[in-house]
């Protein structure tokens, strides 16, 4: 079963979190701001007490953006079990940092006040980290699908190793439909833990990705209106067309195998 914010488009959901995004590293940029006329003036432009509340609202509503879209992130990773391409990787770090740093820098505004100075240095380092992992994801995201209009965009490095070893399968010709019993009940096993999140096999209905049914009775693939070959499907796991996680590390044999069950649907 589909769960019930996935039956969005995923696009929308990367589209969303995107903008999300960019008002955490707007909320960090007028953290800065207020930090700075609070300690960094002598001459005070603004009433310190009102400015030192607002900080902190502003730091309230950015963990509870930072949470919300954590779990987002996690939401979707946990659904697509792939291993993550190195630019999400390097993204995972710097909110692992920041989760940290925000950490540190509660506890010593709150509990350990001999560290207080510390304060200041750790908030520019939250915000500079901000903005490093916004535009590691929502920034590159929106480059490039030209802020949300270009719906070609399939970016993963997995995806480019899957088109390397499709073409050079497609040259051998390997991708031929089986239908012995085992590589069929393997496919199916094996689209009940990877596939099922996003796919329902008996109908054609969408839920994040289309539904299977009939897959490879028709003439065309659902979304990329490619003819529907074994070897177009074989494509898609390995280099997909927009949306879907690579499954780039699944042996020829499981991918033969999933092939096989879809062409029972
Ligand atoms: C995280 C969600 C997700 C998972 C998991 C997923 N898919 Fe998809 N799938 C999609 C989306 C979204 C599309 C729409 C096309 C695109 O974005 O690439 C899609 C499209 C497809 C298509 C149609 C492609 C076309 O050209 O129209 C096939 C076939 C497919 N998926 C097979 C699979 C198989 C097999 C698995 C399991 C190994 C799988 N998918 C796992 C999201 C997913």
């Amino acid at each position: 079963m589909p769960l019930p914010f996935y039956n969005e488009d995923l696009m929308q959901i990367f589209f969303l979190k995107s903008i999300l995004s960019i008002f955490l590293v707007a909320m960090a940029l007028f953290a800065m701001f207020t930090m700075f006329e609070i300690l960094g003036r002598a001459d005070k432009r603004y009433n310190i007490e009102r400015l030192r509340k607002i900080h902190k609202i502003n730091g309230i509503f950015y963990i509870a953006l930072f949470l919300l879209v954590t779990w987002f992130c996690l939401r979707f990773f946990a659904g697509a079990k792939t291993e993550l391409s190195p630019r999400a990787a390097f993204h995972s770090i710097f909110a692992l940092t920041i989760i940290i740093l925000l950490g540190l820098k509660v506890s010593f505004v709150r509990v350990y006040r001999q560290f207080y100075g510390k304060v200041q240095t750790i908030g520019l380092l939250i915000a500079l980290t901000t903005f490093i992992m916004a535009g590691l994801s929502g920034g590159y995201y929106l480059l490039v699908t030209k802020f949300g209009t270009d719906k070609t965009f399939s970016g993963t490095v997995e995806g480019k190793k899957g088109e390397a070893r499709e073409e050079a399968a497609g040259k051998e010709g390997k991708w031929a439909v089986r239908t012995d019993a085992d590589s069929i009940c393997k496919g199916k096993e094996l689209y009940d833990s990877k596939c099922y999140f996003c796919h329902d096999a008996y109908s054609t209905k969408t839920g994040v990705g289309p539904g299977h049914k009939g897959l490879l009775k028709n003439p065309v693939l659902p979304v990329s209106k490619k003819s529907a070959t074994p070897e177009n499907i074989a494509n898609q796991i390995l280099h997909p067309y927009k949306d879907m996680p690579a499954f780039s590390y699944l042996a020829d044999n499981d991918i033969q195998s999933l092939i096989a069950f879809l062409n029972t649907l």
